[in-house]
């Protein structure tokens, strides 16, 4: 079986981050809005460090501006995961982005995206859960209207609550209050960190905001003493190669810290993250990742199995998850 037709479980994905330019593109003329300043002259995203990249998402997700954009957003995201064999994916949802933080707005959004969910699904056999991300460097107070978004549509579609954005703004623990809020309504915790903070980040990250994954986490590496409470507290990291290597955190595959990490015993598990923006797919990444680490078959499924272990979904789903992995194993 090849890295395309491997089925795949991806729990790091930004819903924004996953449009393609060309689509942002069409969007934005429709609508009469200037955003060329954002587009390389091949149509790509431009952005040359992190800080340019939020800041070209941000323009890039401006011309998103109705629960109708989203709907057709989630389908053209769900139908590229899917041809990429995605059988699962957890995405990233910013009520930030979605009606302003308005709890009424944001459940319009969400109802479309579901809807748009459930098409997908039909017609592609790929299932969907939504996280919701407050966004670190958009502050606390704002995380915790995002929070109470969260809380007020909790349930079996929308199962998690989790922070991206800028790990050098602020620290974990101005977030307590919107994790202890989304904890208390029953969703599922992850967090940014190990990014572009250090193993310090990712243990604030642990301790103040008491997640069970974390996004990205690959800098803890740096620390064989976090890396060992990692693998012996089962904490999983949603680990995103190619958006680490676009950004510049190492230098190439080869320099990746994931397969020191999964020899370690750390439960890691392959993300796009944002996969236009770092010209990546879920097969590319598996793709990459076999070279560089000669990783086989075997090791793809194990890193599936802990995807599905990991995924914030009810039992029923998980079971069929694991049935359709075992499936591809005969
Ligand atoms: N939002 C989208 N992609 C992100 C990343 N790689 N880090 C932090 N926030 C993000
Ligand atoms: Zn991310």
């Amino acid at each position: 079986m090849t890295p395309a037709q491997l089925p795949k479980i991806e729990l790091h994905l930004h819903l924004e981050g996953a449009a393609p330019p060309a689509f942002i593109r069409d969007l934005a003329k429709r609508k009469h809005m200037d955003i060329a300043g954002i587009f390389r002259p091949d149509g790509g995203y431009a952005f040359h460090d992190f800080a340019q990249f939020l800041k070209v998402y941000e323009a890039a997700t401006s011309v998103l501006n109705t629960p109708e954009d989203y709907h057709r957003l989630t389908l053209a995201v769900l139908e590229q995961s899917a041809a990429n064999g995605v059988i699962y994916t957890e995405s990233f949802l910013s009520p930030d982005f979605c009606g302003d933080r308005d709890v009424a707005a944001w459940r319009e959004y969400l109802a479309a995206i579901r809807e748009a969910a459930d098409i997908a699904e039909r017609t592609h056999g790929i299932v969907m859960r939504g996280i919701v991300t407050c966004i670190r460097h958009f502050g606390p107070d704002k995380a915790k209207q995002s929070a109470l978004c969260a809380a007020e549509t909790a349930g079996d579609w929308l199962t998690g609550f989790g922070m991206g954005g800028d790990e050098t703004v602020g620290r974990p623990g101005d977030f307590v209050y919107s994790f202890d809020m989304a904890r208390e309504a029953g969703l599922r915790l992850t967090a940014h960190a190990g990014e572009w903070g250090g193993p310090d980040s990712v243990r604030a990250t642990l301790r103040d905001l008491r997640v069970e994954r974390i996004g990205h986490g690959v800098r803890a590496a740096e620390d064989p003493s976090l890396v060992e409470e990692l693998a012996e507290s089962g904490i999983v990291l949603e680990v995103c190669p190619g958006s680490n290597i676009a950004l510049g955190l190492f230098p190439g595959w080869g320099q990746h810290p994931i397969a020191e990490l999964l020899g370690r015993g750390v439960k890691v598990t392959v993300s796009t993250d944002d996969p236009p923006f770092f010209h990546t797919t879920m097969t590319r990444e598996y793709d990459l990742l076999a070279r560089a680490f000669d990783w086989d078959h075997a090791v793809f499924r194990r890193i599936n199995a802990i995807a599905a272990e990991a995924a914030f979904c009810d039992e029923t789903t998980r079971k069929k998850l694991n049935t359709r992995l075992e499936q591809a194993d005969a």
